[in-house]
């Protein structure tokens, strides 16, 4: 076996990223770019290529050639982002594009044999090249999946992507994955006929290289299966094509409000290519590639992209601190949030202890957890195997019982200081004495918690947000007395269980709910001065969330809201004074969804329907609706939050304001192509921003003095 390398190593650049092994006229292409953790696309990675292309070109004895990745678990996670941020104009972007389709377009056309071998994850680029090979063999991997994400970032596929893909699965299939960006697991892509060889890790590149070898020797690659009869009706002629992409164009429209510009972009590449000549369409496609590049929403879904990035770095404390690994969990508290917690640290292969106060409680909480996994089973993301597997790593009790030997007990009992107070001293003389104790309270100041514990030291916040196994965000509150220690770990273990987490400090509300309670207060200000509840709520979803306050209120249940907003007026005073009207509601029974009452009418399998005309006369609101404009609703909501975010950084209870906008985004659903309440404030300008604030709080005294931080930038 002989080792060769592209190009000859220059003193000014490090190692390669590609490194070459032949064996017997099979030229084993190792990707592995040096001191990164995953393989990326970058300029430098494209040069290499290209010099390898033309040496295995020109290489008479070369008959065949397999591409695969040095790296774990990744084959190529796409391009290299970070360049793509120094292009200034679309005009570059486009030429990048270009370039992108030109290297691929090379591979496409080499006259050898091209296999790529997948293993682990297959994005954007990556996944463009490996189209562009003669045949595809994956692993039959959880961790193997493959994806066209770039709309997740607000561009398209640049590398021919859009071009390649239809005629690869049809139009349908490429058009599902090209507009949401969602990974394919393996399984599913040797279905989808994306690769046409699924094997064990194991005998990937043995097999790989078997079929470079037969496909040297002139074997035709297997082709794509029959398609079925909707595929052929739908994918297979122009008529067909139309409908699809009318109606793909429809739901993209009802799914981004017309926020996110690239989806619709991507359907216009894959329409080019679908109409014209193949030049026509590969051009459409660099053109609208350059033309999202350039767009805000782009920036700021990068921005954010990063943001999220670095945070998975972060360890979450300034000094040098190692984080302890928890193998075992203790879980107070088998209710909704207690299960919910159960339910990922069990996937992750934490061993768990529930404990609650009867078993009765218990067995629900255990059947919540089995829930969770049976939707998962349902989905086929996991076997029957697996979920067994995985309820084994469960236990129950109601006693204490094995809590000798967890790691970290995390705290999900009724939000009450007394009964915080009641478990914490029960259970901190069973555990190790490097066990950490974490609370999952929404609102008590963790420094009240740790009052009663004698090592205050392992005290912390591990806020989580419901539904647990769907919400990507942790909060990990500290207090000045928490060791470092105790804050490495909780941070590394959210990230272990899949989470994003921020680490703030400990004040009322800690971050999320701080910001959040400012905008509902003021929604329920809108609701008694005359405004309607849908037109409170269809203001905030035009503005970008998910859903407005009013239906927010609802799920979450009017009662807890009233009583966390309680809590947050008692500690910061009128500028968090509740609007009345909620309470009048929660007086009534009018819970939400739980109480099939609420602002909307639920019907008896609790599906939402209308708003229930009577809830004006019983919220106390003005007796007639009158029309407040939605940017109006959308200020005064939106700006309470801002106001309040600039003084969480101000107060120190945030650490930057990344990680205001990350917590925003990913806790309550700001809208991401805003890129969080801080870029929003940017793109305001902080000195419109702050004579806009101070309009509003004549009007609406003390419920809107801009923030001191706001005032400095202002003044900037
Ligand atoms: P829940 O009422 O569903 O569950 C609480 C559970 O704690 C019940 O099963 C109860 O029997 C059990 N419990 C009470 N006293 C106990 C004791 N002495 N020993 C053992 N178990 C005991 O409440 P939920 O919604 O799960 O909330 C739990 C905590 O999580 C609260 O502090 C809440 O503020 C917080 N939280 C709730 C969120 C939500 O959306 N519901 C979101 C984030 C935090």
């Amino acid at each position: 076996m002989e080792t060769m390398r592209v190009v000859e190593p220059k003193e000014s650049r490090g190692p390669y990223a590609l490194t070459v092994d032949v064996q017997d006229g099979i030229a084993i292409v190792t990707f592995d770019l040096p001191g990164e953790s995953v393989n990326k696309i970058g300029r430098a990675v494209k040069d290499e290529f290209l010099q390898l292309a033309d040496r295995l070109e020109r290489d008479k004895d070369i008959r065949g050639a397999v591409l695969i990745s040095g790296k774990p678990d990744v084959f190529i996670a796409g391009a290299d982002i970070e360049e793509f941020l120094t292009l200034e104009t679309a005009a570059q972007a486009e030429r990048l594009s270009r370039d992108g389709q030109m290297l691929i377009d090379s591979v496409a056309r080499m006259r050898i044999p091209l296999v790529a071998a997948i293993h682990g994850a297959c994005l954007g680029g990556g996944l463009e090249l490996a189209l562009a090979c003669t045949y595809r063999v994956a692993t039959d991997h959880p961790k193997t999946v493959l994806a066209l994400p770039e709309v997740q970032l607000g561009i398209i596929p640049g590398a021919g992507g859009t071009q390649r893909l239809p005629r690869k699965i049809g139009l349908r299939a490429a058009l599902d994955m090209i507009l949401t960006g969602k990974n394919v697991r393996a399984k599913k892509a040797y279905q989808m006929g994306l690769v046409e060889e699924l094997v064990h890790p194991a005998i990937l590149r043995q097999i790989a290289v078997q079929r470079a070898k037969e496909l040297g020797n002139g074997k035709r690659p297997q082709t794509r299966k029959e398609r079925g009869f909707m595929d052929t009706l739908l994918d297979g002629n122009p008529v067909g094509r139309s409908v699809v992409l009318r109606k793909a164009r429809e739901e993209t429209l009802k799914k981004t409000k017309g926020h996110y510009p690239a989806p619709l972009a991507a359907l216009d590449a894959v329409a080019a290519g679908l109409s014209g000549r193949r030049a026509h369409g590969y051009r459409e496609e660099s053109r609208l590639f350059g033309e999202m590049a350039a767009t805000d929403v782009s920036r700021q879904l990068i921005y954010l992209f990063f943001a999220t990035t670095a945070l998975k770095k972060d360890s979450g404390v300034g000094v040098p601190a190692e984080p302890r690994e928890v193998k075992k969990l203790g879980i107070l508290g088998a209710g909704f949030m207690g299960s919910g917690i159960a339910s990922v640290a069990v996937q992750q292969g934490t061993v768990v202890r529930m404990k609650d106060a009867d078993h009765a409680r218990v067995g629900k909480g255990l059947a919540a957890v089995r829930s969770v996994l049976k939707e998962r089973l349902g989905k086929r993301q996991i076997t029957r195997q697996q979920m067994d597997d995985t309820m084994l790593l469960l236990g129950g009790t109601v006693d204490y019982s094995g809590f000798a030997s967890v790691d970290l007990v995390i705290e999900a009992v009724f939000e009450d200081l007394a009964t915080k107070h009641e478990v914490l001293r029960e259970v901190e003389p069973l555990l190790k004495p490097e066990a950490i104790f974490a609370t999952n309270t929404s609102t008590i100041p963790i420094g009240r918690i740790a009052e009663a514990a004698a090592r205050p030291e392992r005290v912390l916040g591990m806020h989580f947000f419901s539904p647990v196994h769907k919400m990507p965000l942790i909060e990990v509150i500290t207090t000045p007395g928490t060791s470092p220690e105790a804050v490495a770990t909780a941070v590394a273990y959210g990230k272990r269980l899949g989470k994003t987490v921020i680490v703030v400090n400990d004040g009322p509300g800690f971050y999320v709910n701080r910001i959040l309670f400012p905008y509902i207060n003021e929604a329920g200000r809108l609701l008694e001065q005359g405004a309607a509840v849908d037109a409170i709520d269809a203001a905030m979803v035009a503005f970008g969330f998910p859903v407005g306050p009013m239906t927010l209120l609802d799920e979450v249940g009017m009662d807890v809201g009233a009583k966390a907003a309680a809590v947050m007026h008692q500690a910061f005073g009128d500028r968090f004074a509740p609007a009345g009207a909620i309470d009048r509601l929660v007086a009534a029974g009018r819970y939400g969804r739980k109480a099939k009452q609420g602002f909307y009418l639920y019907d008896e399998a609790g599906k939402k329907g209308a708003v229930d005309p009577e809830v004006y006369a019983v919220a106390g609101a003005a007796a007639e609706r009158t029309e407040i404009p939605a940017a109006e609703i959308q200020q005064r909501c939106v700006f309470a939050m801002l106001n309040e975010a600039a003084r969480c950084l101000q107060d120190g209870i945030i650490r930057s304001e990344r990680d205001g906008d990350v917590g925003a985004v990913f806790g309550i659903g700001f809208p991401p192509f805003r890129g969080g309440p801080f870029r929003y404030i940017d793109s305001i300008g902080a000195a419109t921003l702050v004579g806009q604030l101070e309009e509003l709080n004549s009007r609406f005294p003390g419920r809107f003095e801009p923030a001191e931080r706001l005032l400095q930038a202002a003044r900037r």
